[in-house]
Order: structure tokens, then sequence, then C-alpha cells
């Protein structure tokens, strides 16, 4: 089989990207602990003042009864519910976020805490962060004219000046 010089080279060119791709998926999943989410829960996002979790005043901060901190946020046009958190460095924290409208994103800038926020599913990471800082939580799927504006702020303290957290009334759905 005859196969034109020329097309041969791009034939290279684009399966050298196929693995330059693959080969950092690869490279960040082992390194850094990048993963797609796993995570399937569903939620009726119309009615999600009226569930216990994401009901306003279960919304934010807590710590369970086994000491692990869970957030729970809210994704709505435009922002996220409570507007300010406050966490400890270097300390797991699972975050469990809905939206009551539209899809979107959410993203903290230099951390690898980052999902979508689908209608009708919970969103659930679990990450630690390591350095003290203020960290923007910026909305990344366009979800209408004020997107650009969907951003709220996250503080990391250092563990030692960490505060504490109410403990939780209710307990996300997970073991
Ligand atoms: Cu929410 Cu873009």
């Amino acid at each position: 089989m005859h196969i034109n010089p020329l097309e041969q080279k791009w034939l290279y060119v684009s399966f050298g990207m196929v693995a330059i791709f693959l080969g950092s998926i690869l490279l960040t999943a082992v390194t850094k602990g990048v993963h797609p989410p796993s995570h399937i829960e569903t939620i009726d996002s119309a009615s999600l003042h009226l569930t216990e979790e994401f009901a306003e005043d279960n919304l934010g901060v807590h710590q369970l009864a086994d000491g692990r901190l869970q957030v729970t946020l809210v994704a709505a046009r435009y922002g996220f519910y409570p507007n300010h958190i406050e966490l400890p460095a270097d300390t797991p924290v699972t975050f469990r976020l809905a939206s009551v409208d539209v899809m979107h994103g959410v993203h903290a800038p230099m951390t690898n805490m980052s999902t979508m926020i689908v209608p009708g599913y919970v969103s659930e990471i679990t990450t630690a962060f390591p350095k003290p800082g203020d960290y923007p939580m910026l909305c990344n799927e366009y979800c209408g004219m004020g997107h650009d504006h969907m951003w709220s702020k996250m503080t990391v303290v250092a563990k030692e000046n960490w505060h504490g957290a109410p403990q939780a009334k209710v307990r996300g759905d997970r073991s």
C-alpha cells in the first residue's frame, strides 16, 4: 500500500498528539491525584431548599461526628452560597455541591478543587489545601449573563489558627 509521505507525516503528528494527551492524563492521575468524578448521587434541584442537607441553615463548613470536615455549597446564578468559607490547611475536606438552576462549575485556581455542578446531581470532591491564603472559587461553566461575576471566596488558615466548625446536623449521603 502506498501512503503519501506528507500524509504519513501528519499521521505521525496526530498519533503523537494522542500519545501526549493520554500521557498527560496518566501523569496527572498518578502524580497529582487528578481523576474524573466517580460519585453519582441524584437530587431534585427544584426543591433543593426543602432537602435537609441543602437547606439554607445547613450550608457551609461543618464537622462530622468522626471529625471529618464537610462543606455544603449551593451554586446558583450567580454565586456560591455561602459566599465565603474558611478552612484549615492540610486537612481533608469533602465538598458537596448542588445547583438550583443550570449547569455550573467550580474551580479554585492553583488547587485541584474543581468539578462540574450538573443540575439534578450532587457533586462531591475530597481534597486538602496545603497552602494557607485566600482563594477565589470561580464558576467555570458558562451559565448566563452574570457568569463572569460568579465567584466566592475561600480562606485557608494555618491548622493552628483554625477555630473549628459547628457539628454537622446532616451528614452527606456517603460512606
Ligand atoms: Cu455559574 Cu458560570
